[in-house]
């Protein structure tokens, strides 16, 4: 995705600009203008969610804001519109992007937390093509000194913000289940030893971190449980078992329902190796499985774009899949001991991976039948998508 600074820059701009009659001010770190009084401290050993609100970010809210103006349909821009007030997670996917950071905490208000993805790893999307980064396996270093280290720079230049960060979707399932192939084999080291790095770097007191666990149809099976479990705990030990690492998330960008029961895929021939045929049962078998292995185990679950099912015609399909609706609006009300809060982790409306078979980046699961076409690039704007993610929401807006 390509975003260039130009917010950032403004709002520098905007501070060189000051009234002239204002006593000259010291140069201190940039608050948010809404900012906690006094430094944000997180307990990590509760849920936050409790107390702070998903912030909208105002970058989702541009996005939105823009697909409301194209809709001609009067009752369909109206919630459209409604679209805009909801929290997610904003995506730091590229060293540019984290361009992002400034204007999304220009706004942010001592109540609310805002939700950062990251998301940058050498040798990233190793199972797949659609997401592919910038950073090639090997250049562990650009990742920590200049995807990392920046991150972190800006985090504590806000110590009266709140901030729950998204570490890495894919990245450590990946290796679990995809070890056979050679582009994951290359990223391991990569992978570990960063995420490791990220964890201990970003381990700040206005910080709150979940990592990345799939979803039940992926580390779910039976035979995927325990050694899930111990790559997250071994990773998490390796970092020095952070104190700000609250759990694990689940089912970012994914299509998996709570509780729906018996489990939209559990009518399948393989259904027998995998218990978590839902994401509550999966948060708390996958949760089970991380105690055992000395791992935090609180999650947070992507509710974004789940609210239909049956769609898939395999449990794997991920990209794009058509008839989706936007599901639960983020809340900490989940009803369960282990999950924190729902989350939009994916913000609906952005593509998974380009239909388009000539790009590099095409991935063959963007082809499939049930994939929408045509669909962008990943994390482009698809506002034909957006609008039927609002058409089938459930709650409707
Ligand atoms: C995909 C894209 C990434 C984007 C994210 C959220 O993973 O690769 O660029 O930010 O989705 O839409």
């Amino acid at each position: 995705m390509k975003v260039t600074q130009a917010g950032a820059a403004l709002f520098a701009a905007g501070a060189i600009a000051a009234p002239s009659n204002t006593k000259p001010v010291k140069a201190s770190p940039r608050q948010a203008s809404g900012a906690c009084a006094s430094a944000v401290t997180l307990d990590a050993s509760t849920n936050v969610f409790q107390n702070y609100k998903l912030h909208p970010n105002s970058f989702y809210r541009d996005e939105v804001n823009k697909a409301v103006e194209a809709i001609t349909d009067a009752s369909l821009k109206e919630s459209a519109a409604k679209v805009a007030d909801v929290g997610s997670f904003l995506w730091l996917d590229t060293i540019e992007n984290i361009g992002k950071f400034d204007p999304a905490v220009a706004d942010l208000p001592c109540e609310n937390i805002l939700g950062l993805v990251i998301y940058d790893l050498p040798g990233r999307d190793c199972a797949a093509k659609a997401s592919n980064g910038e950073l090639k396996v090997g250049e562990l270093d650009r990742y920590k000194t200049e995807y990392i280290d920046p991150i972190v720079e800006k985090l504590k230049a806000n110590p009266n913000s709140a901030f729950a960060l998204l570490i890495e979707p894919d990245s450590l399932p990946n290796l679990v289940t995809n070890a056979d192939l050679t582009t994951c084999q290359e990223s391991k080291t990569g992978y570990e030893e960063g995420v490791a790095y990220a964890l201990k770097s970003l381990d700040l007191p206005n910080v709150v971190m979940y990592i990345d666990a799939g979803h039940g149809g992926w580390l779910g099976w039976d035979d995927n449980l325990k050694p899930g479990a111990e790559e997250l705990a071994k990773v998490y030990k390796n970092a020095g078992s952070p104190k700000q690492v609250r759990g694990f998330a689940t089912n970012i960008a994914g299509w998996n329902a709570w509780d729906e029961s018996p489990g939209e895929f559990s009518d399948a021939s393989d259904a027998k190796y995998n218990s978590c045929q839902n994401e509550k049962i999966y948060v708390q078998k996958f949760g089970d499985a991380l105690k055992t292995a000395g791992h935090p185990n609180h999650a947070i679950v992507d509710t974004g774009r789940n609210a239909v099912t049956g769609l898939r015609e395999e449990w794997g399909n991920w990209c794009n899949v058509n008839g989706a609706g936007f599901g639960v609006r983020p809340t900490a009300d989940t009803g369960d001991e282990l999950a924190d809060a729902f989350v939009w982790g994916k913000p609906g409306g952005e593509s998974d991976g380009t239909s388009d078979e000539s790009a590099t980046r095409y991935d063959s699961f963007c082809g499939k039948p049930d994939a929408y076409k045509p669909s962008p690039e990943a994390g482009q704007w698809n506002q034909a998508y957006f609008e039927m993610l609002l058409k089938n929401a459930n709650p409707a807006f």
